[in-house]
């Protein structure tokens, strides 16, 4: 299966925005905390919910999609804390069991976490945090090994804001014996939901949005299932809004949340995409050739490493040179070679990239290398001369809720073949 994209007229219209991976997956491994029924709405419909489920199941929580947008999840008590490596290879987010585990069961026994591959992806903070509260690891090529008698408060201080790692303290803080505090957290939208679930669920928790969480333990018998709806996903609304800048076109990007995504909105302004506000979504448009800037990818509220691609791919049609640097993941620039496929002109120089604007892209077939890259170049394959065949597309459907649909939808030439 393959996406073929052509060459697209202006995108009109109106695009929803789905759920949050980056929270959903989250959402569902905080069900290993408390028993009960969990009833999870504005679920997105992608592969990596598929293989959560599949993890969680091993786990002993079984789950029921009820519409395609709905997600069931039931912790009945009988847990078993090991997680096979046939489930844990296939997303970066099955670490996220770990502080769950940790926190209720006192153990768990994890293979090494998969994900995309854009370098090296420690876990030495997820696991200096959790030793402060009194876990004890053993790693090794295969896995992880933690126990944990009774987890105590620590005071943590993350060197950097890392979301896995903010995640699972804030996890396995939980149910610890007294007060947690977490320094330079991540403050992620998502993470912000997260903790809004974990305080329905009973859990005390202070300073949620901020970069100092405050968790003071509870008795598991004080946290109880509950039912959630996920946040909206800012990478895909930003999807969207770039191939509505590229396109030259003009479209509602209904639950696009601004609050969200200031940093961005304001790089996009200087690119001249002109957005508006409204109370349930964006107005995005843009009637001219975009103009090149020059971004840094950081920790939330920077411009998000996921957003990197997209504004490379804005770049490489936009007049004038726009220089990309990423310090986050060194190893995410390996897409810009399928990029060049398609008649982009990038210089590569250590964590930054230079882009000089071209006026035609022309259309290639080209490899997705990750969830990212592979969605923003079926974006950039919206304004290639021609016909860009896009493989490898199940990295774009670990993450993205029917993109194709959604594009056709406002008009894009593109189908799955
Ligand atoms: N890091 C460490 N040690 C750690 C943890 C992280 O050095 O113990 C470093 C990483 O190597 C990296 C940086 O810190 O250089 C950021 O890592 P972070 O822990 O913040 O990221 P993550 O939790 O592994 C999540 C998202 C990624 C997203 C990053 C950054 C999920 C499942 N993944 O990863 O999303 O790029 O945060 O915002 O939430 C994607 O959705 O396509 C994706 C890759």
């Amino acid at each position: 299966m393959q996406i073929v994209v052509e060459h697209s007229e202006a995108l009109q219209g109106e695009v929803q925005v789905p759920g949050a991976k980056n929270s959903v997956l989250k959402l569902m491994a905080v069900t290993l905390l408390a028993e009960g029924e969990y009833r999870l709405t504005n679920v997105p419909d992608i592969a990596d919910v598929d293989t959560m489920c599949d993890l969680l199941r091993a786990l002993g929580v079984t789950s029921q999609r009820v519409n395609t947008h709905e997600l069931v999840l039931v912790n009945t008590g009988n847990i078993t804390p090991v997680a096979p490596f046939e489930q844990v290879d296939r997303i970066r987010a099955s670490i996220n069991i770990l502080g769950p585990l940790l926190g209720r069961y006192g153990s768990a026994d994890i293979a090494m976490p998969g994900g995309d591959d854009f370098g090296s992806r420690p876990i030495d903070l997820h696991v200096m945090g959790l030793e402060a509260m009194g876990a004890t690891f053993a790693l090794n090529r295969e896995g992880v090994q933690a126990t944990a008698r009774q987890l105590h408060g620590a005071h943590i201080e993350l060197k950097f804001p890392s979301v896995g790692a903010t995640e699972n303290i804030l996890t396995a803080a939980v149910l610890a014996r007294g007060v947690t505090s977490i320094d330079n957290a991540a403050r992620e939208p998502e993470i912000v939901d997260l903790c809004n679930m974990l305080v329905d669920m009973g859990a005390q928790i202070s300073g949620i949005g901020t970069d100092h969480l405050v968790i003071t333990g509870v008795q598991p018998e004080q946290l109880h299932a509950t039912d959630h709806e996920v946040v909206n996903d800012r990478v895909q609304a930003a999807t969207y809004m770039s191939a509505v800048a590229v396109t030259r076109g003009n479209v509602f990007v209904r639950g696009a949340r601004a609050e969200h995504m200031e940093m961005l909105i304001n790089r996009f302004s200087e690119m001249g995409v002109m957005i508006t506000p409204q109370h349930d979504g964006l107005q995005v448009s843009c009637n001219q050739r975009l103009h090149a800037i020059d971004f840094a990818t950081l920790p939330y509220p920077g411009i998000a490493t996921d957003y990197k691609p997209l504004l490379v791919g804005m770049l490489a049609v936009s007049s004038g040179t726009g220089i990309a640097t990423e310090n986050l993941y060194p190893g995410r620039f390996r897409y810009v070679d399928e990029l060049m496929k398609l008649g982009a002109d990038v210089r590569i120089d250590g964590h930054h990239a230079v882009v000089r604007g071209v006026e035609q892209l022309v259309g290639a077939p080209v490899n997705a290398p990750d969830i990212r890259a592979g969605a923003a170049l079926v974006v950039a394959g919206l304004v290639a001369t021609g016909k860009t065949t896009v493989s490898d597309i199940h990295h774009i459907d670990r993450g993205y809720d029917d993109l194709v649909g959604k594009l056709a939808g406002i008009g894009a030439r593109i189908s799955r073949q």
